[in-house]
Parts: structure tokens; C-alpha cells; sequence
């Protein structure tokens, strides 16, 4: 691989998909991501936080790349004995999630509900700063139905010693879909003191070039999608024009699954699991939509198994995105 382009690349948090097993078994096949922030934990009342919710982030789990954990509530002192525990476990860093979209959590001002309520905002980044304070970071949207509240928060958010923002352009009411606006994301970066990550709809090489020629300033990139759908992408962001081999993705694959029944809880989560991360990567390997149904139709491990196995047989090629922010 050549590496020439010198990034810092970090894997974004998706419950449900970059857990653990995910991040420990993609350091093992492919390379290019510099550290990750772990999918959100919430926040839990009581004087003690119970071991088996931070089971995800034991460091001796966690060697494969620097891990930042992530947690998502509005209790300021819940807050801080999260991160006392995190702090007892060794890490030095912790991101807020202040860009959760899903209703059900931004209605009760958790996520990106967190924006919408400036008092709980400063008093969340009082307890994290005080409770980290050098390692406190946040990942935020745009607003929750308009994207020009962010523009307001960052004065609030520079009154504190965050160690990064990280900002995904889009409000709560878009999800995940739609343009990413990245006029407003202009206006979050020029106006935020701190270091500031970009994350949002990054899928190809193109996409990198495009994003680094426009904010120079930027020098810190999460993605998320883009790397399920192509694990190569973290290589070929720094550089690797190198053809993906097909036989990586399929040993990739192979020991996620055996990771996965590992630390498993039955056959039908573990499946449901790879499905998810299916989602993402099948449209590189069929266009058409054939091949996801196949995947989802499966209702056994055995037949998983056998549906990648013939898959793989017969892949002859790689089918490169259409769905870039550079098309
Ligand atoms: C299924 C799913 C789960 C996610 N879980 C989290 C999470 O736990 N914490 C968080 O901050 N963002 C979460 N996100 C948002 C991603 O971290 C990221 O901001 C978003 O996918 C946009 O980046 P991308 O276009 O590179 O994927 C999630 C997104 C998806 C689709």
C-alpha cells in the first residue's frame, strides 16, 4: 500500500455495526484508520455504574486501535460517574453524542435534543470538562429541524476547553439522508475555536481530495457508511490505488462472523448484526439489489455461510460508488 496521504482518520460510531468485534476483526484485514470513537453508551443513574455496560470498552478488548468512548444522556452528574468509570478503566478521553436524531431520544433532550436546551448543554459540558479536562470532546449536528443552530451553540461550546467537535451537516429531521450541507458546515468551522472533525458522506477517494481542497483547516476525518460499504476506504483515502482484492473482504467477513458467534448471543442476533453491515456493503458487490435479498433472506448461520461462500465464487468485480459528495 502506499501511504502517502498523512490523515487522521477516524472511524465513526455506529451502534448496532462498529462494536468491538467489528473494530478489533477490520485492523485485522485492512488498515488506514488512525482511532475510533466507540458507539454510544448511555448514561445510568445510582452511585455505581455495573461492569457489564462497559464490557464493550474493556481496554484489553480494545488493542487494535485508541478508542474513545462515547456516551449519550442529559444528567449532569450521571455524567460524571460514566466518566469517573471510564476513568477507572484507563481512558483519557470521552466524546458527548449531541447528534442522536432519533426521535424517541432527541424529544427527551438526549442526542441532538441535547442543542436544543442551552442551560442542560452548559451544564452536560460543565460536569464532562470538569470530569475530563483534557480529554472532552463532542459530536454534534447541524440543529434539529433547521441547520442554523449550530452556528448559535458554538458560542457556548467555545466557552469550554473541548478537546474536538466533531460535526456532521445535517439536522436531526434529515437522519441520514439527504445532502450533507456543507454551507453550514463553513459556518460551524469558521466560527468554532476548537479542533473540528468532519464527518459525513465521505465514500470515496474523490471525496477526501474534494474535502481537504475546500477546508484546509480541517485536519481531522471520520467516517462511517463509506467504510462498510468499501473497507478499503480508509487505504485509499491515504493514497492506495492498489485493486481491492476480493478475498480480504470475504476473510474479513468470514472472521467477523466467527467473532461475532464467539461473544454471541444466538444465531439470530449474530445474523442480524452481519445484515446490518450487509446493508452497506452489498451495493458494492451488486447493483441491482439481489444480492441484499439474498443476505436477508437467510435464516440460519449455515445458510449465511453458504449464500457469502457462492457469492464470493462468483464476484468477479468491485462496483464503485455512485453515491460519493464527488460524483
Ligand atoms: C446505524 C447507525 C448507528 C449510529 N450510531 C451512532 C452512535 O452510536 N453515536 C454517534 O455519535 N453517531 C452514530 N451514528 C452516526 C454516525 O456516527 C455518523 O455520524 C453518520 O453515519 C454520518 O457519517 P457517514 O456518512 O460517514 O456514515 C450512527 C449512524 C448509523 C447509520
Amino acid at each position: 500500500m502506499t501511504d502517502t496521504v498523512d490523515l487522521d482518520l477516524c472511524l465513526a460510531p455506529l451502534r448496532g455495526v462498529t462494536g468491538c468485534a467489528f473494530r478489533t476483526v477490520f485492523c485485522r484485514h485492512f488498515s488506514g484508520l488512525s482511532r475510533a470513537v466507540a458507539p454510544f453508551i448511555p448514561t445510568v443513574m445510582g452511585a455505581r455504574v455495573k461492569p457489564a455496560l462497559l464490557a464493550e470498552l474493556r481496554p484489553d478488548r480494545n488493542r487494535a486501535l485508541p478508542l474513545i468512548p462515547q456516551l449519550i444522556g442529559k444528567d449532569p452528574a450521571d455524567l460524571a460517574l460514566m466518566i469517573k468509570a471510564l476513568r477507572d478503566l484507563g481512558y483519557g478521553r470521552v466524546d458527548l453524542n449531541a447528534g442522536c436524531p432519533w426521535p424517541m431520544v432527541a424529544r427527551k433532550g438526549r442526542g441532538a435534543g441535547l442543542l436544543a436546551d442551552v442551560d442542560t448543554l452548559r451544564r452536560m459540558l460543565d460536569s464532562g470538562c470538569a470530569a475530563m479536562p483534557e480529554g472532552f470532546s463532542i459530536k454534534v449536528r447541524l440543529g434539529l429541524k433547521t441547520p442554523d443552530l449550530l452556528a448559535q451553540r458554538m458560542e457556548v461550546l467555545n466557552d469550554y476547553p473541548l478537546c474536538e467537535v466533531a460535526i456532521h451537516p445535517r439536522t436531526a429531521q434529515q437522519m441520514y439522508e439527504g445532502h450533507v450541507d456543507l454551507q453550514a458546515f463553513s459556518d460551524g468551522l469558521a466560527r468554532c475555536r476548537h479542533p473540528v472533525v468532519y464527518n459525513g458522506d465521505i465514500r470515496t477517494a474523490a471525496d477526501g481530495a474534494f474535502l481537504r481542497a475546500r477546508y484546509p483547516a480541517v485536519r481531522r476525518w471520520m467516517i462511517g457508511r463509506g467504510l462498510l460499504a468499501d473497507p478499503y476506504l480508509a487505504e485509499r483515502l491515504r493514497g492506495s490505488a492498489a485493486p481491492r482484492d476480493l478475498f480480504r473482504v470475504k476473510a474479513f467477513l468470514d472472521d467477523l462472523l466467527a467473532a461475532a458467534c464467539e461473544e454471541s448471543h444466538g444465531e439470530k442476533q449474530v445474523l442480524g448484526r452481519l445484515k446490518e453491515l450487509w446493508g452497506y456493503l452489498a451495493p458494492s458487490l451488486c447493483r441491482d439489489g439481489t444480492l441484499l435479498k439474498r443476505i436477508r433472506f437467510c435464516h440460519l448461520l449455515d445458510e449465511y455461510r453458504r449464500t457469502v461462500d457462492d457469492v464470493f465464487r462468483r464476484q468477479a468485480a468491485w462496483v464503485e460508488s455512485r453515491d460519493g459528495l464527488v460524483l
